[in-house]
């Protein structure tokens, strides 16, 4: 069973390249962006939570998205595996994670850190903001989800780092080229 993570800043490209992903290795894909999204859409208590927290640029507690995982992971053994998108995102999740994995005798084979600089990130969100609808797509909300980033999520590839299954790849250039790129540094788990 496999278990890749692609990590990044927003606007890395996390979510273009899962896609493609997943099409080729037939993951369970676990976007804990959408899973927020998807309770804001149906109003739930959670996403009502979620949506002021998401608005304002911060992460969501690591207690709720903790378990969100803990839930597909157990719902989902019997497929292929997982490709994480946007978790972990603190250390905390990352130990969390670690935990439910050797729960369930499986492993992080590839945490994928798509590098890209900040201003190429908020170039493409900018841009991502004229037609995608989302609430956290504007310059102001950008700017506080960069500095989270930073602040909290950045650590997390040291985190990954430590574990050995640190994968850093270019993500500047055609989404192909970065697809290829992933491709390769996989070469041996997929
Ligand atoms: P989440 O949905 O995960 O958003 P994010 O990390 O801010 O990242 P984005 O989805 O904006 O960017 P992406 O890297 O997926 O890039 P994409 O492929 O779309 O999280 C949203 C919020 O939910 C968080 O702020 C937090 O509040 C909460 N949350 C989620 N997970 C959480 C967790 N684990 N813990 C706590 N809170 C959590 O690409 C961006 C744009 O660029 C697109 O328009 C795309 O078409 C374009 N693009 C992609 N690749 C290229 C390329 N190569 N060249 C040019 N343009 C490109
Ligand atoms: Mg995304």
């Amino acid at each position: 069973m496999l278990n890749i993570a692609l990590f990044g800043a927003p606007g890395a490209g996390k979510g273009t390249q899962s896609s493609r992903l997943i099409e080729k290795c037939k993951l369970t894909y676990i976007s804990t962006g959408e899973i927020l999204r998807e309770e804001i859409k149906k109003s739930t208590e959670l996403g009502l939570e979620a949506q002021k927290t998401i608005e304002a640029g911060k992460l969501v507690s690591d207690d709720i998205i903790v378990k969100i995982i803990e839930k597909i992971v157990k719902e989902n053994l019997d497929g292929k595996g997982f490709l994480y998108d946007g978790f972990p995102r603190t250390v905390a999740q990352a130990e969390a994670l670690e935990s439910i994995l050797e729960k369930h005798g499986i492993k992080m084979n590839a945490f994928i850190c798509l590098d890209v600089p900040f201003d190429v990130c908020m170039e493409r969100l900018l841009n991502r903001a004229r037609t995608s609808g989302r609430s956290d797509d504007n310059e102001e909300t950008i700017k506080k989800r960069l500095v989270e980033y930073e602040n909290k999520t950045a650590p997390v590839a040291d985190f990954y780092r430590k574990h050995g299954s640190f994968i850093s790849v270019e993500g500047v250039g055609t989404e192909e080229e970065i697809f290829e790129r992933i491709v390769s540094s996989l070469k041996g788990c997929v």
